[in-house]
């Protein structure tokens, strides 16, 4: 069996680089934490409950790398490491989860009984994301019939969650309920997590998928080939607007014109209780250089100015119902959500 996509080994954390598929399999080991800060930014680790785990093991790494037995000193260096994450990427609000854990669990008599609550707190977020997504997905396949053909954007599986999987968790899990499913992926401009990712995962668990053009989510609802949207997320507000993959809005208004259900699949570890609704989730922009170009080759004039937010946000009213390991929500979110997530301080 391949190993996963995110490893605790030895006291180095082993990551497949994901920027790299489905061309090559490359794993790579880090070693000190500035390497994760960097894959996280690159994107060789991606995916809102990925980054949240690799964050709390590269916390962990980076404790251990810190020489000092002064509890002071040891703080605050360890602060800058968290800092370091928290500077990372800006939407996907597992990651903050995940540092506001690993700043729960830095407590011990010593330096040494520190660095080793660390470790444990990094392997259990890792753990109970695993178990979180296998329960959501055992959940949500209740939703999927016998026959359903699905839309998924963007990469919602075992990569984007070093655990089973969101949307796709859920497609699997119906597959394994005995049901024949199959799939639509959208390539997802401009880093094609769609079109590398998520049909590499698919095709790995002998699922029907159809790769397509972000532009043509359309033309196949109107044709009445999708019986329904599934996505994952980055960001659940308290009233359960979603920020994930720019695009995203634009498949749940077809959807809803469409009159085709429109399903999100997040472990509660993706819902922010401290932000009452999603226009006040912060929306990560990134290099132009990923809009005029694909993958190397450029693709526009010299020159040209683009544009390149990486998320949007879908308002709640969008929105059939959001799969969660604690439950299905459906309106009023407010009162569903209620005491799942996390309220930042
Ligand atoms: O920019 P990315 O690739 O990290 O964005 C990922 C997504 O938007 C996913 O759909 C989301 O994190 C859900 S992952 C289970």
């Amino acid at each position: 069996m391949m190993a996963g996509p995110i490893e605790w080994l030895d006291g180095k954390l082993r990551i497949l680089d994901q920027s790299k598929l489905p061309r090559e399999q490359v794993f790579v080991d880090l070693d000190n934490y500035h390497d994760v800060v960097l894959a996280i930014k690159a994107m060789r680790v991606r995916g809102a409950p990925a980054i949240g785990v690799a964050a709390a093991y590269g916390i962990a790494l980076g404790a251990s790398g810190i020489e000092t037995v002064n509890k002071d000193d040891f703080f605050a260096q360890l602060n800058q490491v968290m800092q370091a994450f928290a500077a990372s990427r800006p939407t996907a609000v597992n990651l903050f989860q995940a540092i506001n854990r690993m700043k729960k669990a830095a407590r011990g008599d010593g330096v040494a009984e520190i660095k080793n609550s660390l470790i444990n707190e990094a392997k259990r977020i890792h753990w109970e994301e695993i178990t979180a997504t296998e329960k959501l997905s055992q959940l949500g396949a209740e939703l999927i019939k016998d026959g359903f053909s699905l839309l998924t954007h963007c990469n919602a599986g075992p990569l984007a969650t070093a655990g089973y999987g969101t949307a796709l968790g859920v497609i699997k899990a119906a597959k394994d309920q005995g049901k024949k499913v199959s799939v639509f992926a959208t390539e997802t401009r401009p880093l094609l997590q769609g079109a590398r990712l998520t049909t590499w995962e698919l095709m790995q668990e002998g699922i029907p998928v159809t790769l397509i053009t972000d532009s043509m989510a359309g033309y196949f609802m109107q044709q009445r080939k999708i019986d329904c949207v599934i996505v994952g997320a980055d960001r659940i507000a308290a009233n359960g607007d979603v920020a994930n993959k720019i695009g995203t809005y634009t498949l749940a208004v077809l959807a809803k014109e469409s009159e085709i259900p429109f399903y999100v699949a997040a472990p509660t570890s993706t819902i922010d209780l401290s932000l009452s609704s999603g226009d006040k989730i912060p929306i990560e922009e990134r290099s132009t250089d990923e809009v005029t170009h694909i993958q190397v080759v450029s693709i526009a004039p010299e020159g040209i100015r683009a544009a390149n937010p990486a998320f949007d946000v879908t308002p709640h009213s969008y929105i059939t119902a959001i799969i969660t390991e604690k439950g299905i929500i459906r309106e009023p979110y407010t009162e569903g959500l209620k005491g799942m997530g996390t309220r930042f301080s």
